[in-house]
């Protein structure tokens, strides 16, 4: 007989007919003369219960039958008697395909803390919470690609190993097949790159957008989602040092039709998931209300999960530039009575998460793109305004998050780009490539960076962003 998937079965299932599910334990209880054991098996979060009567197998193996095996069972497919699902299978045969033995399986039908699950991660896919955020990256990710396929981009693979450090920030990487003990050294006694592996040095990306510029600069609109590596030593619930990235570039769009662009698709992704994982998040709802049971009113979410979704989806984002965001939190609350753990004094401070959550959770209420910000805090490749402060940078700006999306106009203009590069001791020789876009056909154009992962947090409501990749990378943790 051909296995069922539990899905298909509950949504589609025929009453009194055979049927084979392979499936993990998730409960077993029941009585002297029968069992009830759930079964799941990944393809929803919903379980299928299984009935088995007692009297026509053998002690030995229900005795095995605990959360965490691994079962073959067929039977008869008969609707449920009780409330909750609408079918059950009447088990004929059990076939016990891996044992999980109590006293050592970890994962355990109860309450187990995110921090355990994140020491367990090649177990904590089976644990509802888990399946939950797995289909719903799945479907973001598959959305992601729909969205930009439908709209005629083309997708690019850019370079994992680079010789570049697309942002400037100095927190590569390093990639080198050098026996680490014996360093090759040149005359002045500098490691000598020429001998490594690629005859230079390298490191894993930061950011695909360089290399994504060079095609968008023929192709037009393309767009890269790849894995980034950033050795920031931030550890915070909102960085990771392996993350994924979206990065649309698009010749011929201004810093206006960026900001559309990333709203739109931001728009198009939560809707998306409101449409297809109405399961999963109707479970994480309940999780989120039921986890913040015991904090204080004012620690608590303001909207229940589904809610914010749509209400981000039905507002327009608020837009204002990085000057007139300083004057709102220069005069807040929290900076007069020195709440801020970073005050914000004057005109070129760098915002802290601490500022955007402000004018996005208290201010305005709802998400914020701010745009135009000091050309001294962003990188070399964004184009210069005429006030020769300001550079056409744009960050989209999300409640619980802060910054979800950094992107920005590019600098087209090759005098100026040269000039920007100087400034700020980017190295010419090794962006001959870069700046041959400026030199050959060069045309505005704009993009920007969504952080998949900050994106699977404001989805999936959860507050950490270990527990939306399956194996997060973090300063001192890479199991697995
Ligand atoms: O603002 P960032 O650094 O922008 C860029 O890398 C540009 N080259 C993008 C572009 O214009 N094509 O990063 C973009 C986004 C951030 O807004 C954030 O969502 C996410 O990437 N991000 C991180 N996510 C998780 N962990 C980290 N350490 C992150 N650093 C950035
Ligand atoms: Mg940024």
């Amino acid at each position: 007989m051909k296995r069922a998937e539990i899905k298909q079965l509950l949504a589609k299932g025929k009453a009194n007919t055979q049927v084979l599910v392979k499936a993990w334990v998730k409960t077993k209880r029941g009585s002297k003369n029968v069992s009830f054991i759930a079964l799941n098996d990944g393809s929803t979060l919903n379980n299928i219960q299984v009935v088995v009567d007692n009297a026509n197998f053998e002690e030995k193996l229900l005795e095995k039958i605990n959360s965490g095996a691994c079962l073959a069972v067929s039977g008869k497919l008969v609707e449920s008697q009780g409330s909750g699902q609408q079918f059950e299978i009447h088990a004929e045969e059990v076939e016990l395909l891996g044992t999980a033995h109590p006293d050592d399986y970890p994962i355990q039908p109860k309450k187990h803390s995110l921090e355990f699950l994140r020491e367990n991660a090649h177990l904590r896919f089976r644990t509802n919470t888990f399946g939950a955020i797995s289909r719903i990256r799945h479907a973001m990710i598959y959305a992601i690609h729909k969205y930009f396929n439908d709209r005629g981009f083309c997708n690019i693979h850019t370079p994992i190993i680079t010789g570049s450090d697309a942002e400037g920030a100095g927190e590569t990487f390093k990639v080198t097949n050098f026996d680490l003990l014996n360093v090759p050294q040149d005359e002045e006694g500098e490691v000598d790159y020429k001998q490594d592996f690629f005859g230079k040095e390298t490191n894993l990306t930061v950011s695909g957008q360089l290399e994504a510029e060079t095609a968008a600069m023929a192709l037009g609109k393309v767009y890269t989602f790849g894995p980034t590596f950033r050795a920031e030593n931030s550890n915070t619930t909102r960085h990771l040092a392996e993350f994924w990235m979206i990065e649309p570039e698009v010749a011929f769009a201004d810093l206006d039709e960026n900001m559309d662009l990333g709203e739109d698709m931001l728009k198009y992704l939560i809707g998306y998931a409101l449409e297809n994982c109405a399961d999963d998040l109707d479970f994480l709802e309940k999780r989120l209300l039921d986890s913040e049971k015991n904090k204080k009113k004012e620690e608590r979410s303001p909207m229940a999960l589904i809610e914010k979704l749509k209400f981000v989806l039905e507002n327009d984002f608020e837009r204002i530039t990085y000057s007139e965001a300083i004057d709102i939190l220069r005069n807040s609350k929290p900076n007069k009575k020195k709440k801020f753990n970073y005050l914000i004094e004057s005109w070129g401070a760098d915002l802290q998460s601490e500022h955007e959550r402000y004018l996005v959770e208290k201010h305005f209420k709802k998400p914020v793109i701010l745009y135009d910000y000091p050309k001294d805090i962003k990188a070399f490749y964004m184009r210069q305004n005429d006030d020769d402060k300001t550079v056409r940078a744009m960050d989209i700006l999300f409640p619980g998050i802060g910054e979800i999306v950094g992107g920005s106009q590019r600098e087209e203009r090759l005098d100026k780009l040269k000039q920007r590069m100087q400034e700020m001791n980017v190295p010419q020789e090794e962006l001959w490539w870069y700046m041959d876009l400026r030199k050959f056909g060069t045309a505005p154009h704009s993009g920007f960076g969504l952080g998949f992962e900050r994106l699977m947090l404001f989805v999936t409501g959860m507050g950490n962003i270990r527990d939306v990749i399956p194996f997060p990378r973090t300063p001192k943790s890479a199991e697995f």
